[in-house]
């Protein structure tokens, strides 16, 4: 069942029902200001950080589901209703909301009278601007009350929900004019307030929550709006909120609109007040000035659009296939922006006080987003390593706004520092700054402890080589990729953290992943000692890989699939013998695209043997069979319930492995088969079965043991976007970043006559079209760079700025 549609040319979807099977959100800003938003107007603004700079209150695992938001109340006579239908909920004869790249429109219209919002984060500014349009669509004139709202919270997100001893005490706002500013703790240590404007003159004003509602009245009935009529309350203590009441009068078939915005000051110290206790309200001003008219919320709205398309312009696919061109042109890269952004830690099953940027997913996230500001990667491969320790090990995670390594979380994922390299590695692939290498960069945070990026890239290296089991396999640690595979934990504790509580430093455990992931991405490693001139390094680098492999086809290979690792007592885990977790997703993926195996025939039986048994209708599982009970040797994998997350869960983040694997071994029609199956374009039409939203991934979706199977949580941030689009683009549509060029070598299914990419590649734009008139997976035959055959399929770097047309023959 649908609830929308995609508009490919506006770039939006279009959801014709408030009553999705889930709030389906998006997201506003790229910079430094962000809000999520829902298609019924819920949803929360932050500046930076979801944490600690929280400018409005959101209560996760409410009930109702998503209740609380910017609302918009319309006051019509007695009858009040709010045109995303939540959370007043009373029935509108029309409904619409369009999300877009960066603003979401919401329509609704009831009894004469159409109401549509419109809500973005303009570029360069600290705050969202919530346009109103409101239209008479009746034969008589209507006198109408639009009443505003949002809840403030009070910073810190967390004690917002946790210190209630002192937060009811402390919330102070000033009202002048038409602006409400939120000063909670600006008397104190705080430099910045909030403030929420209306370009109207009022009719009333309130900012006290009780006043505004009524102390037992749910958002769906507050007193004000429902008698019509504003209580021009000043909060102090307990709940401040935000609401302006305005009266309007439209003539048949008139329109009008308010603008609002939703902005955030900073002062310097010594400008901070106006007069004893004034806050400064300069800066409030200018951001309110610039949005005066309607015309500005065009003009922004307009430039909003066009750094989007831009951004987007990086990399166009013209197929057959209006689903996938969608996907890979609009979608897939917006959601790979958007965790960029956001790493993990603001979404609606993200609570934003939770973590920080994890080591490993910021260095996967990357090669999702780096054609897109490779500016914007490079900064934070800085701030990975900066937090890397000398032994070339890493926390797990790091806080943003200090960048900081995470003393809580600790470290010990063994396959962390590795993805430093895959990272780095895609970096200088997409841009040729090989110069990175040369950045001074600290050690966990201290600029007295520096050493090249380089330097770390070979501790990152080494951290594996000198961390190797009694097969001569990398150690797991406290888990590798799989965070849930906890090796080392033994946790009988309730209320323990499988991620940080003791680890057994017992030396057994080993990983065949994180073997894969090294063979995949040593070469990288050993190509940049050779470009260095350290041809000993590269040598002996390559000897270490090379060792690895051999390890891993003699110890990681269970007869027809790859092992997934050793236990703590050196007992295989993924493997024929064992009980229950038979077989595993990740080495069949990793150790296949390291090339593991292809020779030998192993690759093939490893890929078939996950297509027997890991593949469901929905994509492929974690594991099979899933655990039916706890294991203490394996921890949090087997704390879930079978057929969720990490317990046979479908991980629509390592699925795109094996699309990349499959395309290793040039079997198109499956790779592309696999991509189809978990893209959320193509979910569309079970969007009851899948729930969230059918334009972006999500994490997990239940797989065959699950009760709810099919079903996904957990939408918005995950590694799923950067992979699949990587599998997509990269192995399947086969534009492939390299040290000196891009190589062309698709791997499609045999059906597809042709398709156009438009790669941005280094300032010059290629414009590369490939037919298949034999029709096969793989194979390149011939390629043409304006006309002159090239001798191999990898396209130089002309550096002229130009558009260079590119004809590729499959065959
Ligand atoms: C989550 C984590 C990621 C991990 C994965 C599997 O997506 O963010 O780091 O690799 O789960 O456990
Ligand atoms: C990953 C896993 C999740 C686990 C978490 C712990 O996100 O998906 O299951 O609880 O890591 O950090």
């Amino acid at each position: 069942m649908k609830y929308g549609f995609f508009d490919d040319v506006n770039q939006e979807y279009v959801i014709h029902t408030p009553q999705t099977p889930y709030p389906w959100i998006n997201y506003l800003g790229n910079e430094r200001f962000f809000g999520l938003i829902s298609n019924t107007s819920g949803g929360y603004a932050f500046y930076r950080d979801a944490r600690l700079r929280r400018l409005t209150r959101y209560r996760y695992n409410n009930i109702p589901v998503d209740n609380g938001g910017r609302y918009f109340y319309i006051y019509d006579d007695g009858d009040y209703w709010t045109p995303g239908w939540m959370p007043v909920k009373r029935e509108l004869e029309q409904y619409e909301c369009r999300h877009g790249l960066g603003y979401t429109s919401i329509m609704g219209e009831r009894n004469g009278i159409r109401a549509t919002q419109l809500a973005f984060v303009p570029l360069s500014f600290d705050g969202e601007v919530h346009q109103v349009k409101l239209q008479n669509t009746s034969l008589q004139t209507k006198k109408i009350k639009l009443f505003s709202f949002v809840e403030f919270c009070l910073w810190n997100a967390y004690d917002d929900m946790t210190n209630y001893q002192r937060n009811l005490n402390t919330g102070e706002v000033e009202i002048q004019d038409s602006v409400i500013y939120h000063k909670t703790e600006y008397r104190e240590r705080r430099n910045h307030y909030a403030f929420f404007s209306a370009n109207r003159p009022l009719a009333g004003y309130d900012t006290d929550r009780e006043a505004f509602l009524g102390l037992y009245n749910g958002l769906d009935q507050p007193q004000t709006v429902a008698a019509g009529q504003a209580s021009n309350s000043i909060a102090s203590g307990w709940s401040p909120v935000g609401s302006h009441c305005i009266e309007i009068t439209l003539e048949p078939g008139k329109e009008t609109s308010c603008n609002f915005i939703l902005g955030y000051v900073e002062n310097p110290e010594e400008e901070k007040w106006e007069s004893h206790g004034v806050i400064n309200k300069k800066q409030a001003h200018a951001m309110i000035a610039q949005f005066a008219d309607e015309t500005d919320v065009k003009q922004a709205l307009s430039e909003l659009r066009a750094y989007w398309y831009n951004l987007l312009s990086k990399y166009t696919l013209q197929s057959h296939d209006d689903k996938l061109n969608r996907m890979v042109n609009i979608w897939n890269p917006y959601q790979c922006m958007v965790t960029f952004n956001m790493s993990r830690s603001a979404s609606y099953f993200e609570s934003g006080i939770g973590r920080g940027m994890g080591f490993r997913d910021s260095n996967q996230d990357l090669l999702g987003f780096v054609h897109q500001i490779p500016e914007r990667a490079r900064e934070r491969i800085i701030d990975i390593a900066s937090t890397q320790f000398e032994n070339g090990g890493a926390y797990h995670q790091y806080q943003p706004l200090t960048k900081k390594g995470n003393h809580e979380v600790g470290g010990g994922f063994n396959d962390d520092p590795l993805w430093l390299i895959v990272g780095t590695a895609a970096y200088i692939k997409e841009t040729g700054d090989f110069g990175i290498l040369d950045e001074q960069v600290p050690f966990d945070g201290n600029v007295e402890r520096a050493a090249t990026l380089f330097e770390h890239l070979k501790r990152s290296f080494y951290h594996v080589i000198n961390n190797l089991g009694p097969h001569g396999l990398p150690l797991i640690g406290r888990a590798d990729w799989n965070d849930c595979l906890n090796l080392n934990c033994f946790s009988a504790t309730p209320d323990e953290s499988y991620q940080t509580t003791q680890n057994l430093e017992g030396r057994v455990a080993e990983s065949v992943f994180i073997a894969g992931l090294f063979v995949y991405t040593g070469p990288d490693f050993i190509e940049l000692c050779k470009r260095r001139g350290l041809d000993e390094e590269a040598s002996t680098a390559q000897a270490h890989v090379d060792r690895m492999r051999a390890a891993t086809l003699e110890h990681g290979f269970d007869g027809e699939w790859f092992l997934r690792a050793y236990d703590h007592y050196g007992d295989k885990i993924g493997s024929k013998d064992c009980e229950e977790g038979q077989i595993f997703i990740e080495p069949q993926g990793f150790c296949v695209m390291a090339g593991i195996g292809v020779e030998e025939g192993l690759a093939h039986k490893a890929l078939d043997s996950t297509r027997d048994r890991l593949e469901t209708p929905y994509g492929i599982v974690l594991q099979h069979p899933s655990y039916s009970r706890y294991y203490i040797n394996l921890g949090e994998i087997s704390s879930y319930p079978p057929g969720y997350k990490e317990n046979a869960g479908i991980f629509c983040h390592n699925n795109p492995w094996i699309m990349m694997a499959e395309a290793v071994i040039g079997r198109g029609d499956r790779a592309f088969e696999l991509y189809s199956k978990i893209a959320p374009a193509y979910l569309e039409d079970i969007s009851d079965i899948h729930r969230t939203e059918p334009y972006v991934y999500a994490q997990m979706i239940a797989g065959k043991d699950a009760v709810r199977e099919g079903e996904a949580k957990n939408s918005w941030l995950t590694g799923t976007a950067a992979w699949n689009f990587i599998a997509i683009t990269q192995s399947i549509l086969g534009i492939q970043p390299e040290w000196d060029g891009l190589r062309i070598d698709p791997c499609i299914p045999t059906a597809w006559d042709e398709f156009i990419v438009t790669r941005v590649f280094r300032g010059d734009t290629y414009v590369i079209h490939i037919t298949n008139p034999q029709h096969v997976s793989k194979g390149v035959a011939t390629v043409t760079v304006d006309g002159t055959l090239l001798t191999n399929n990898i396209l130089p770097v002309a550096a002229d700025g130009a558009i260079h047309q590119v004809k590729v023959l499959l065959g």
